[in-house]
């Protein structure tokens, strides 16, 4: 029997979210119904709301989300009912390009749910990154699921579904930071302290946060940022080459999504050093550079989906090192939250007053 819940959906660019009744169908072949217990409060939720993403409206919003798998549908083997869960936007495939050259994190062809949930009406929601977890429930497909050590808080374990992953990732996968390395994150939100927290933990000599808000560099320290620079006062690229012998960082990770942010990524790395973009642009943003540049500069520029994640391989990994004391998860949760209270969440990540809120059910 399909059951109804309450959900946050986006009605309309730019429209205030919404708490609704959602109708969630029972999981069909390769689908699991999860009971949400936490999910976080991602800048990405923000930008669907104002159509940044694309215009598949309403959209059903939220997607840094741990629950209790309820129900699985036929032919579902890696989870089972009662199993505790992060959900991933990228349910590898196994059959793609990329997967059969075995490098599944950047899976062409990943699983969601093929259902659609709807609301009363009959109109179908477009779940967030295929997730759509500011909901009682949803609807995912089965390898969206990721079973994770369940003595982790819920709260904690979701932020890894999304942006907490995507920073960590960027640096330690998609940057390869590695031990006595120089790093500079620019944008120091939960993504960009993410990447600090990440940098750290595979043993980056010098890590440099810059940011344009003093409270987000305060924090940062915290999460193990050296040393600290507000760009608003300070030329971030100046200060970085500074700290660095004159030269740069080895590899500067750009956490904003903006041209003029990734133009100082550029400038602020070392001769063959490497950039990872793992901010999200909008469509209209263009990025200009002297190609001499880009060529005499040498080194690599990357960008980061969801910090070339391996679910299976990362989260399990993450939890467990969290657990043992070694990464402090906890560290992102600003605030919980109910529900209802998402669109004041957004004014609070616009004000740059939180790094997560999450939503706990
Ligand atoms: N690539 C991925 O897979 C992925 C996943 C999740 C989120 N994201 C993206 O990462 C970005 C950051 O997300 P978040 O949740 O941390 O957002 P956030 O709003 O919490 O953080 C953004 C930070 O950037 C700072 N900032 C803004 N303008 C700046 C400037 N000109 N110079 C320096 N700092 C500046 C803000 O003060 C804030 O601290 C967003 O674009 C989001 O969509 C990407
Ligand atoms: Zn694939
Ligand atoms: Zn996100």
């Amino acid at each position: 029997m399909p059951q109804e819940v309450r959900g946050v959906i986006a009605p309309g660019r730019d429209e205030p979210v919404r708490v609704e009744t959602i109708v969630i169908p029972d999981p069909g072949p390769g689908e699991a119904v999860v009971k949400i217990q936490a999910c976080g409060v991602c800048h990405t939720d923000l930008h669907y709301k104002q159509g940044g993403i694309n215009d598949e409206f309403p959209f059903l919003l939220g997607h840094e989300a741990a629950g209790v798998v309820e129900s699985v549908g036929e032919g579902v083997a890696d989870v089972a009912p009662g199993d505790f869960v992060i959900l991933n936007w990228r349910a590898v495939c196994g059959r793609c390009r990329a997967c059969l050259r075995g490098r599944p994190w950047y899976c062409f062809d990943t699983h969601n749910a093929e259902q659609r949930m709807t609301l009363t009406d009959g109109t179908e929601l477009s779940p967030a990154l295929g997730i759509g977890a500011f909901a009682e429930k949803t609807l995912v497909a089965a390898g969206q699921c990721t079973k994770v050590d369940a003595s982790v808080s819920p709260a904690v374990a979701g932020l890894l579904g999304c942006g907490v992953m995507a920073g960590i990732g960027a640096a330690i996968n998609t940057g390869a930071v590695g031990r006595g390395d120089s790093v500079a994150v620019i944008g120091c939100g939960g993504v960009g302290d993410a990447a600090i927290a990440g940098s750290r933990l595979a043993g980056a000599a010098k890590i440099i946060a810059v940011d344009v808000d003093d409270r987000k560099l305060d924090t940062a320290r915290g999460m193990g940022a050296t040393h600290t620079v507000n760009s608003r006062t300070t030329d971030a690229v100046e200060a970085i080459r500074e700290l660095t012998g004159g030269f740069g960082a080895d590899v500067v990770i750009e956490a904003v999504g903006r041209p003029e942010t990734y133009r100082q990524a550029f400038y602020a790395r070392d001769l063959a050093g490497t950039v990872v973009l793992v901010g999200v642009p909008t469509p209209e943003m263009k990025l200009e550079l002297p190609l001499l540049d880009v060529f005499g500069r040498g080194g690599a520029l990357k960008s980061s989906w969801y910090g070339d994640c391996l679910p299976s391989r990362d989260f399990p990994m993450l939890i467990d090192l969290h657990l043992q004391g070694r990464l402090d998860l906890g560290a992102f949760v600003t605030e919980t939250i109910r529900l209802d209270e998402v669109e004041k969440a957004f004014e609070r990540m616009h004000h740059g007053d939180v790094l997560r809120s999450v939503v706990v059910l």
